[in-house]
């Protein structure tokens, strides 16, 4: 699987017990198969194999320095592999499965190699609720890592489609499970340090979250990078936005929240903010394809509507 000519693309197969059968086994080669989770879609490969985790680097265009996310699909893969403290017991009972990852001190046990971790001693660990997700990483038998399956600071891809437009060619089996659900990342909370620290906000609201912890998630304030993908510039569409616009301008595309009777597309007309999320990276594809300019309406910024935020903020970054 390694040896793939690049002229080929990779298949979009459906989920069938033979799809992640033969899925597995192009892990088991070395080989990176795109699978959807309840987030967005992710770029899976063998964790423990640094030649496949150096394939999936160099497919996504991804610095060295920025580490991966463990899938596992039992909590005996996770203590496997990393150390949960009772309250990210606790957290990990109460999410998983689900779009939430921990970063933990990792395992003596662990099996992920060192590039995937970018040499750190901490490892992110996720259980993703998504049924294919789980039966491809149970068809494996052990964790696979997986980033979001788009080029490096391209929007995460919520479709089978937008795995195929960024990495159809340098990828080797796509597995199509329809839209995400959830729509963006997961949220990312590290009990590897004294206190639990919200290191990215995402599909868990961080209420919720902090309800979880008795109160004292901490927020991950100075500039810093803890989450190292966590960088300004990361959802990057080339059209410039406009974040809190009321109205589009001459030659803007629309990108509305709530009614209103401007034309384009809109999030959720209803102002859902659970639908908004899980149209948004498809949106803002679909969007960027046939405009330079996008005016988006203004987002409450609570619940998930933090996570939109978070992702609209860096769409729109420009350095
Ligand atoms: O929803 C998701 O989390 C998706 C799906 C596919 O599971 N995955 C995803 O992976 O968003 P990725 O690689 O695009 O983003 C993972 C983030 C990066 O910002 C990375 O720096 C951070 O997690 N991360 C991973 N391991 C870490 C660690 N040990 N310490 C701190 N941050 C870590
Ligand atoms: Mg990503």
């Amino acid at each position: 699987m390694g040896g793939k000519p690049a002229f080929m693309t990779a298949q979009i197969v459906p989920v069938l017990p033979q799809t992640l059968a033969l899925a597995a086994e192009i892990l088991r080669e070395g080989g990176l198969v795109a699978m959807p989770t309840e987030t967005v879609y992710g770029l899976a490969c063998d964790a423990s194999n640094p030649q496949a985790v150096a394939r999936l680097y160099e497919a996504k265009g991804r610095p060295h320095f920025n580490p991966l996310i463990a899938h596992v699909a039992a909590m005996d893969m996770a203590k496997q592999e990393a150390m949960l403290s009772e309250e990210a017991e606790t957290v990990a009972r109460q999410f998983w499965p689900g779009p939430l990852t921990l970063v933990l001190p990792r395992a003596a046990t662990g099996t992920v190699c060192d590039l995937a971790r970018a040499g750190l001693d901490t490892i992110g660990i996720r259980y993703p609720r998504h049924p294919a997700a789980q039966g491809l990483i149970a068809a494996f038998g052990q964790p696979v890592v997986a980033p979001s399956a788009n080029r490096s600071g391209h929007v995460s891809p919520t479709r089978a489609q937008h795995v195929m437009e960024d990495l159809g060619d340098r990828i080797d089996l796509i597995i199509d499970g329809g839209p995400c659900a959830t729509g963006i990342e997961s949220t990312i909370v590290s009990f590897a340090g004294e206190t639990p620290t919200l290191l990215r906000t995402g599909g868990i609201e961080t209420s919720a979250l902090n309800a979880a912890i008795g109160g004292h998630l901490a927020l991950h304030t100075d500039d810093s990078i803890v989450a190292p993908g966590q960088l300004k510039s990361h959802y990057a569409p080339d059209a410039t936005l406009r974040l809190n616009a009321d109205a589009p301008e001459e030659g803007e595309a629309w990108l509305g929240f709530g009614p209103d009777s401007h034309t384009g597309l809109n999030l959720s007309p209803t102002g859902d903010l659970a639908e908004a999320a899980t149209k948004l990276f498809a949106m803002l594809r679909a969007l960027d394809a046939r405009f330079d300019r996008i005016a988006v309406a203004r987002i409450p910024n609570e619940g998930l509507g933090e996570a939109i935020n978070d992702r609209l903020a860096r769409a729109a970054y420009r350095d």
